[in-house]
């Protein structure tokens, strides 16, 4: 029932997946998460009550609306209990591969009306559906780290996406408080083809010696009214994620001013991601 959503299905619990289901589940939907990770699901759930409490200790939820949130999410190991969601959202690594291969099994599993949405931060929705019998009932829905407290979403509509689906999506981020923009299918999409090159030249800065991590981040926050610096901002994205959208910017659309910068490689080849390895640009302890 492409307009009357109401059993969301999200898979993938790590920051972003997490972050989409707490919403969801708090906007009334009920929301089933999975990971094929049992600890993950467990760290989601904590995550979830975290956020939820400092929501409520700020007044921006009331007690009642963070019970209802945990009374409507459900967690699973299982793929085969996404068979009746209206919708299943997508939000585990930035691979290509792996995202086709997900979609394959989750095009099996779901009923012939459940909508399939990414949550890819630039990976082509046309190729993503094509690997499904369904691509007009396939879109992107692109949310903003941290979920809870941003309001964009990014809308991307493959080739093949009908107007139903791209309809059940807006009434899906409308009813959820986001803010809806459209974006077509292209590399990076908006957000991230404006975004990743600042945080690339940002790098590239450092990297060339023309100031420090910190002065960076201070002349852009100060200097730009930026809540983060870029190099921050990079370590809360996750560096293998801005790698990974670098590359599909530079492959896909060719051009060099795309070319992630070798310290950026360095820091990803390291182990170093930024705040979920401890340790990026900056030391998180
Ligand atoms: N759950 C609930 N509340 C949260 C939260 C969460 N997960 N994260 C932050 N908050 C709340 C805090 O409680 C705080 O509330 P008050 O304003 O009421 O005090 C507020 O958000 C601000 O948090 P902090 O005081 O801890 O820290 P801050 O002022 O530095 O804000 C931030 C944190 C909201 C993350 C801010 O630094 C920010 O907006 N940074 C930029 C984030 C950004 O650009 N995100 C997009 C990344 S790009 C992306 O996601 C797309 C992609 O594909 C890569």
């Amino acid at each position: 029932m492409e307009d009357a959503l109401t059993k969301i299905g999200v898979v993938g619990a790590g920051q972003m997946g997490h972050g989409i289901a707490q919403v969801a589940a708090t906007s009334g939907f009920s929301v089933l998460l999975n990971d094929r990770d049992e600890q993950a699901l467990t760290a989601a759930g904590n995550a979830i009550e975290a956020s939820l409490d400092k929501l409520v200790s700020k007044d921006r939820l009331k007690a009642s609306q963070r019970d209802g949130a945990l009374e409507n999410l459900e967690m699973t190991t299982d793929l085969g209990d996404f068979a009746d969601c209206d919708l299943v959202i997508e939000a585990i690594v930035e691979n290509e591969e792996i995202k086709l291969d997900l979609f394959t099994r989750l095009d099996a599993i779901t009923a012939d009306d459940t909508i399939l949405a990414s949550n890819t931060s630039s990976i082509s929705i046309t190729r993503l559906a094509a690997s499904t019998q369904r691509p007009d009932r396939f879109i992107g829905i692109h949310f903003m780290n941290p979920v809870p407290i941003m309001k964009l979403v990014e809308v991307i509509e493959g080739l093949a996406t009908s107007e139903a689906t791209t309809h059940a999506a807006r009434s899906l981020i409308e009813q959820m408080g986001k803010t809806a923009v459209f974006a077509s299918d292209s590399p990076g999409f908006l957000v991230n083809r404006i975004l990743m090159p600042m945080i690339n030249e940002a790098v590239f800065a450092l990297h060339e010696g023309i100031a420090t991590a910190e002065d960076i981040d201070a002349a852009m926050k100060l200097g730009t009214n930026q809540p983060m610096g870029p190099l921050t901002l990079a370590d809360f994205i996750g560096l293998d994620t801005c790698l990974a959208i670098l590359e599909v910017l530079h492959d896909n659309i060719g051009d060099p001013k795309y070319r992630p910068c070798p310290l950026l490689r360095n820091y990803v080849a390291a182990g170093w991601l930024g705040r979920k390895t401890g340790r990026g640009f900056y030391n998180y302890g």
